[in-house]
């Protein structure tokens, strides 16, 4: 190895040892000039090297990469899916894209409880961009009627403050729940054998919901432990992201990521959200014994947290708080923009005067809220069926009548496709 001829060891009455242990403390001391010199400027370059992260940890932008646009979004129940559901509807008519959307005798869900069928898709809504609507999922069905590069999302919920709101939500609809003689979630807990029947109508609900709605097998042994990790590697292997309710806007810094969408696509409004006072605190030990009750969940959950948490991580943590910050701050103003004030009042359905905003009431027992759009807020000059008045409008608009809507609007221009074809093949017939 040539030693270079600035570094002055080729004196040969220096042993080698010293002149190598020369060399070192040469370099130290340097260095150690060096930084006290530019002490300054080093931590300068720290910090701008930091702040440039958000570089690596801002988006790729729409020049660089295509927004991603072909989605099949698996919503589960009671998980702040219509919220997402309610994004993804935005982006849809924003972008001209289309929503697969069910056939009306299955409602605005798709046959839900059966198991998902491409027959149950509305042939006006084909073929189609982005699926979202309730179901029971079964992946070779979503194939059939989606693009071949769709991406699929879910999101869940933690089990406990998940089971207390379906308690709540579907006491008069789930025979499990309204035998309860109280209604009361403790006693239903104490023996849940002695409401629950698992082969009833709507006891999905009852135990294990997410399991349920995954495609699983909601009443299998949680002790199966090969049944259990068979059913998480392949939702893993099926769905690139699984949100999580309780990390709202981490999972949506995540789904940005993924699909390269911009901050302007993924801004909402708490939808499908029950008054304050059909909402109740979990006594103790009561969340322990609904995460028994529904162990097949609690460890799905359990698992997709972590991974989620594990892809925060990788993002970085100051990265993944900018960007949660960025998109409140734009979720603020738009808000502001729409309602005239930081946060619009929910309200009661009967209290709201729009019938298109009024949410579907599950029961007497509890109230789901919805807002209403003011009429005179800061788009005030904006005229009804303007656009800035149309945003806002949908932006708050519950998931059957948005559902409505979009077929509407994608009947219309179906048809007109078909007239368009029609028309130029009687225009080329001789
Ligand atoms: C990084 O984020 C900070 C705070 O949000 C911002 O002030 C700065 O301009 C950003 N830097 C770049 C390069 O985008
Ligand atoms: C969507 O369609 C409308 C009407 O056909 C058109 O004016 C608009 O430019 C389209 N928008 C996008 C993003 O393609
Ligand atoms: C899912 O669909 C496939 C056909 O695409 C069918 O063979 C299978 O039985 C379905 N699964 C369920 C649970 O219905
Ligand atoms: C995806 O579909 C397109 C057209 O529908 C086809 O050309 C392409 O080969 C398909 N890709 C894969 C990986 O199947
Ligand atoms: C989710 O995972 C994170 C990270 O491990 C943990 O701190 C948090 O408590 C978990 N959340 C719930 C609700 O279990
Ligand atoms: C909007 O109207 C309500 C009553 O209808 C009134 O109290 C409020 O001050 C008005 N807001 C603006 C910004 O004009």
């Amino acid at each position: 190895m040539k030693v270079p001829t600035m570094f002055i060891c080729t004196s040969a009455s220096l042993p080698q040892i010293s002149c190598k242990k020369m060399f070192f403390l040469l370099l130290a001391v340097s260095s150690l000039s060096l930084f006290l010199h530019n002490r300054g400027r080093f931590i300068w370059t720290i910090k701008s090297f930091k702040w440039a992260s958000n570089t690596s940890c801002s988006l790729p932008s729409a020049a660089t990469k295509p927004k991603h646009m072909s989605i099949a979004f698996l919503k589960t129940h009671k998980t702040a899916s219509s919220t997402m559901q309610n994004i993804l509807f935005r982006f849809a008519e924003h972008h001209n894209l289309t929503v697969a959307l069910p056939q009306r005798p299955c409602d605005h869900q798709f046959c839900y409880p059966s198991s998902f069928n491409s027959k149950f898709v509305h042939p006006y809504t084909l073929p189609a961009h982005i699926i979202t609507s309730h179901m029971r999922f079964n992946h070779s069905e979503v194939q059939r009627i989606m693009p071949n590069d769709t991406i699929y999302i879910t999101i869940l919920r933690e089990p406990a403050s998940m089971f207390e709101s379906l308690f709540s939500y579907y006491n008069q609809y789930c025979p499990s729940f309204k035998r309860v003689p109280d209604s009361s979630l403790e006693t239903f807990l104490k023996e849940p054998w002695r409401y629950f029947r698992p082969t009833e109508k709507d006891s999905m609900f009852a135990r294990n919901a997410l399991t349920y709605d995954l495609g699983g097998d909601n009443n299998h042994r949680a002790s199966d432990k090969a049944y259990v990790k068979d059913f998480i590697a392949n939702i893993e292997r099926i769905f690139s992201l699984v949100m999580i309710s309780e990390y709202f806007d981490e999972s949506l810094v995540l789904l940005r990521h993924l699909f390269s969408w911009e901050l302007e696509d993924v801004l909402y409004i708490n939808l499908n959200m029950r008054t304050p006072s059909s909402r109740r605190s979990l006594q103790q030990g009561l969340p322990a014994r609904i995460r028994i009750w529904n162990a097949l969940d609690t460890q799905l959950y359990n698992h997709f947290n972590a991974s989620l948490w594990r892809q925060l991580d990788a993002l970085g943590p100051d990265c993944v708080a900018r960007e949660v910050q960025l998109l409140r701050e734009a979720r603020d103003r738009l808000v502001r923009g729409c309602f005239g004030g930081p946060q619009p009042q929910p309200r009661p359905a009967n209290q709201i005067k729009d019938k298109v905003l009024r949410p579907w009431q599950p029961s007497s027992k509890v109230t789901i809220m919805g807002y209403d759009l003011p009429l005179n807020a800061s788009y005030l000059g904006a005229k009804p069926g303007s656009e800035s008045r149309d945003r806002c409008l949908k932006l708050i608009m519950p998931e059957v009548q948005y559902s409505q809507r979009l077929l509407q609007i994608q009947s219309l221009r179906y048809r007109r496709r078909l007239s368009d074809v029609l028309r130029r093949k009687l225009g080329r017939a001789p």
